[in-house]
């Protein structure tokens, strides 16, 4: 077998690129580990970054997203009993964000390749990668019990955090940033109506908590918690009651509970490696770096890699420069170590840290107030949430 590009894993980074290389011509195979099923159906992230939206438009993947999916031009920050409206609208020139699950934009991703005669080999075992130094890489893999070799000019390992293409480059030539936090993200999804229209993010006595929402009759909320919490020690009741205590107000705010019809543990990390490319290969998305979700930034993140390798894969094969691709990891990692950034901010921001003395607690609870009070420290929020604009 034969193609251009071969591409491993069918996240958001993998079906993007492939949609990309279509648009420009480019022929693409994606091989994925799991079924179809599965990755249509795997529960993750919820909020699309303004550029993201834009995108899907584009590519003529947005028209269930544009109406099932719900754009806020807000969100919440709630501390001391108190909320606080953070107005992106106002404060970027009118952008937002979209609240669509992440497996939604899976579903119509594929639907839409497939739809296009694309191909997507789902069920692939044994991936392997070799030669990557050559003008010639390869993907090994097993289908169905028979082994298959995938020839390519490049691959792009959008594997996710676990996948083998990063393992696959020679030690010595990644170096790795990474920071671990010391607490997790007990994550529910119920059939329960949000408590209110928009995401609310608290800081509270007894540790973070998210309102979030998958439809105007499903909430998603998650609290703050071990990183190797026990679910089994979490029935439902006590799951709403500690969510309704971390979001109390003084003017009795009440949130509105229902059926839990999911419900998991998330770690948190900061994860970067350097460079992102090896001879043929580039890795993108998480397959590179990992955010905490508080910035709700990870697949965003992995849409902005596969849009600078796309147009550097477009520039090589329309003039056979090589400047863009060889500058990719350069470009994206400006716009990760923003996101790093403002994801660990946003972490430090608004967890408790069992380390913090009462020095560190005052010291949050005033830049709290000063974000929520000055124009400058707003907007610093509000333009780094709807997404930084693309170079
Ligand atoms: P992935 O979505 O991980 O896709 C990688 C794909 O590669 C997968 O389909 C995988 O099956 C496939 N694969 C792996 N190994 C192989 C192999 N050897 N061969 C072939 N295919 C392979 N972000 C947020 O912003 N908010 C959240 O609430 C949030 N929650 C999350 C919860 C969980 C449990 C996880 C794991 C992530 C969460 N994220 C969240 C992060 C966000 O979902 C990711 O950043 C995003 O999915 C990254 O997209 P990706 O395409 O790079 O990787
Ligand atoms: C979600 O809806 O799953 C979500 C929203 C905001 C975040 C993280 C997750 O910061």
């Amino acid at each position: 077998m034969k193609t251009q590009v071969g591409i491993i894993g069918a996240g958001p980074a993998g079906l993007v690129l492939a949609h990309l290389l279509q648009r420009a011509g480019i022929e693409c195979v994606v091989l994925e580990a799991q079924t179809r099923q599965y990755i249509e159906e795997r529960v993750r992230a919820g909020v699309l970054e303004q550029g993201t939206v834009d995108l899907l438009n584009e590519l003529g993947l947005g028209e269930r997203m544009m109406r099932q999916g719900l754009m806020h031009y807000g969100v919440e920050l709630r501390f001391g009993g108190r909320g606080h409206r953070i107005d992106f609208a106002d404060l970027t020139g009118g952008k937002g964000v979209m609240i669509y699950a992440q497996h939604e934009v899976i579903k119509d991703l594929v639907a839409a390749r497939l739809g296009a005669g694309g191909e997507i080999i789902f069920g692939a075992r044994s991936v392997s990668v070799e030669r990557l130094e050559s003008e010639k890489p390869a993907i090994r893999f097993e289908k169905d019990g028979a082994a298959k070799e995938l020839e390519c000019d490049f691959i792009a390992g959008c594997d996710g955090f676990h996948g083998i293409c990063r393992e696959a480059i020679p030690a010595g030539v990644l170096t790795t940033y990474e920071r671990n936090y010391p607490f997790g993200w007990l994550g529910i999804l119920a059939e329960a109506p949000p408590a209110s229209h928009e995401l609310i993010y608290a800081n509270h006595e007894r540790g973070f908590a998210l309102m979030s929402m998958r439809s105007p009759k499903i909430s998603r909320l998650y609290l703050q918690c071990k990183p190797e919490e026990d679910l089994n020690e979490w029935t439902d009741v006590r799951i709403w009651d500690e969510l309704q205590m971390r979001f109390a107000t003084r003017d009795g705010f009440s949130l509105t509970r229902g059926p839990v019809i999911q419900k998991g543990v998330t770690g948190m990390r900061s994860f970067v490696i350097e460079p992102m490319q090896y001879g043929r290969m580039f890795l993108a998305g998480d397959s590179a770096h990992i955010v905490p979700p508080t910035g709700a930034k990870g697949l965003n993140l992995a849409v902005a890699d596969v849009r600078v390798l796309a147009a550097g894969l477009q520039e090589f094969y329309g003039s056979g420069k090589r400047e863009m691709l060889d500058s990719y990891s350069e470009i994206c990692l400006r716009r990760i170590w923003k996101v790093q950034r403002f994801s660990w901010w946003m972490t430090s921001l608004l967890h408790r840290f069992q380390s913090d003395g009462e020095f560190d607690r005052r010291r949050q609870m005033a830049e709290l107030d000063y974000v929520t009070s000055s124009r400058a420290g707003m907007t610093t929020l509000a333009e780094n949430y709807v997404g930084l604009p693309m170079e």
